[in-house]
C-alpha cells in the first residue's frame, strides 16, 4: 500500500461527458478516502471554469490561487475527466506545466487516442488491424470506405456523442451534419459485424491486460448513449464467449495498441471480432469510465484486483513515472 498521499481528483470538465466524469470522480475520491489518503476535490464547470467543489470564483477557464495551490501541493492528481479538455492531453499539459505528478497517460499519447482519425493511423502503422474509414473535413464532398453501411463519428469525441449507423446517401448526409455539428473531423467507417469486447490494460513500461469483457446489447441496436449509461441498458459478460485463440489475440491487441499510441498507467482497449475470428481495435480510451462498477473495474476485478487495489497501482505508477522523468535533462 502507498502512504498517505494528498491526492486531487479532477472531476467533471467542459465534454458532454461532465455527468459521467462527476460520478467517476465520486467513486474515485470516496475510495481513495476509505484508503487513508488525504482528497481533495477539483471541480471544473460545463463553462470550464475551475474551483474547490464550491461555486467558481470568477469566469476564468484557468485554476485561480486556491486551485493552483492545491493542485501543485497535492503529491499526485487523479484526472478524472472524459472527452475533450480532460482526456485529450489538455489538462495534462496544464499538469506538467505545473510539474505536478498525475495518474495516466501523457500529453502526447492523451490527445492522440482522443483523435480516432490519428489513432487509427498510428494502429495501422503498427501492423495493428483496424476498421476501414474515410476521414472527411468540414465541406468536403461524402466518401464512404466502401458502400453501406457505415458508422459516422465525431474524430474526437465520447460516449456516443454525435455518432449514428448510417445504410443509405441519404442516412449518410443526415449522419455527417449530426457529427459535424461535434468536430470539424469526422470519419465514416465500414461496420463491423461482430462481438464487441473491451479490455483493460493496466501499467507503464510493462502494461498488463484484463481478461476480455463482452458488451451485451438487450436489443438488436449498437452500444448507444443510451446503452452505455442507462440503467440495463447493457451487460457486460465476462469472460467474453469467444474462442480462447480470439481472447488472447484481443489481449495481445490490447496491449500493442497501448505501446503503440505510448499509453502510461491505464487504458481500455474497445475492439470488434468478427465471426470469422479477426479481431479489429476500434478505439481506446485513456481515461475510460471509473466508477467501482464501470467496465474497467470489473475487467481487473474479475482478474482479481479489486477496486482499490486498482487505484494504489495507479497512484504508484504515476509517482514512477514523475520520478523517472524528473531525472531528465531538457
Ligand atoms: N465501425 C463500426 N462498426 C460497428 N459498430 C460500430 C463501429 N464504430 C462504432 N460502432 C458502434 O458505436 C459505438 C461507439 O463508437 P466508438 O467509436 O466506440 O465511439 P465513442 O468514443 O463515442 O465510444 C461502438 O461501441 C459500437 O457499438
Ligand atoms: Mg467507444
Amino acid at each position: 500500500m502507498t502512504r498517505r498521499l494528498r491526492v486531487a481528483v479532477l472531476s467533471g470538465g467542459r465534454s458532454s461527458e461532465h455527468e459521467v466524469s462527476l460520478e467517476s470522480a465520486r467513486s474515485v475520491a470516496k475510495a481513495l478516502e476509505r484508503m487513508g489518503h488525504g482528497v481533495v476535490v477539483v471541480a471544473i464547470d460545463p463553462e470550464g471554469r475551475w474551483s474547490l467543489g464550491g461555486s467558481p470564483a470568477g469566469a476564468a477557464r484557468l485554476p485561480g490561487p486556491e486551485v493552483a495551490e492545491a493542485l501543485v501541493g497535492a503529491d499526485v492528481a487523479f484526472p478524472v475527466l472524459h472527452g475533450p479538455f480532460g482526456e485529450d492531453g489538455t489538462v495534462q499539459g496544464l499538469l506538467e506545466l505545473a510539474g505536478v505528478a498525475y495518474v495516466g497517460s501523457g500529453v502526447a499519447a492523451s490527445s492522440l487516442c482522443m483523435d480516432k482519425d490519428l489513432f487509427k493511423a498510428v494502429l495501422r502503422d503498427a501492423g495493428i488491424p483496424v476498421p476501414r474509414n474515410e476521414t472527411l473535413r468540414a465541406g468536403e464532398e461524402s466518401r464512404t470506405p466502401g458502400g453501406f453501411p457505415v458508422f459516422v463519428k465525431p474524430a474526437r469525441l465520447g460516449s456516443s456523442v454525435g455518432i449514428s449507423r448510417a445504410d443509405d446517401e441519404a442516412e449518410l448526409e443526415a449522419a455527417l451534419a449530426l457529427a459535424f455539428a461535434h468536430d470539424d473531423k469526422v470519419l465514416v467507417e465500414e461496420l463491423v459485424d461482430g462481438v464487441e469486447v473491451e479490455v483493460g490494460v493496466l501499467g507503464n513500461d510493462e502494461p498488463v491486460a484484463s481478461p476480455v469483457g463482452e458488451i451485451v446489447l438487450p436489443g438488436e441496436g449498437w452500444y448507444d448513449y443510451e446503452a452505455k449509461y442507462s440503467e440495463g441498458g447493457m451487460e457486460l459478460v465476462v469472460p467474453a464467449r469467444i474462442p480462447g485463440d480470439a481472447a488472447r489475440r484481443a489481449q495481445e491487441l490490447a496491449v500493442r495498441a497501448f505501446a503503440a499510441a505510448e499509453c502510461e498507467g491505464l487504458a481500455r482497449v474497445d475492439m470488434f471480432v468478427r465471426g470469422d475470428g479477426e479481431v479489429l481495435v476500434n478505439e481506446l480510451n485513456t481515461m475510460p469510465g471509473f466508477t467501482a462498477t464501470s467496465v474497467y473495474a470489473k475487467l481487473f476485478e474479475a482478474a482479481g484486483v479489486p477496486y482499490e487495489e486498482l487505484l494504489d497501482r495507479l497512484l504508484q505508477l504515476a509517482l514512477a513515472r514523475h520520478e523517472r522523468r524528473g531525472g531528465l535533462r531538457y
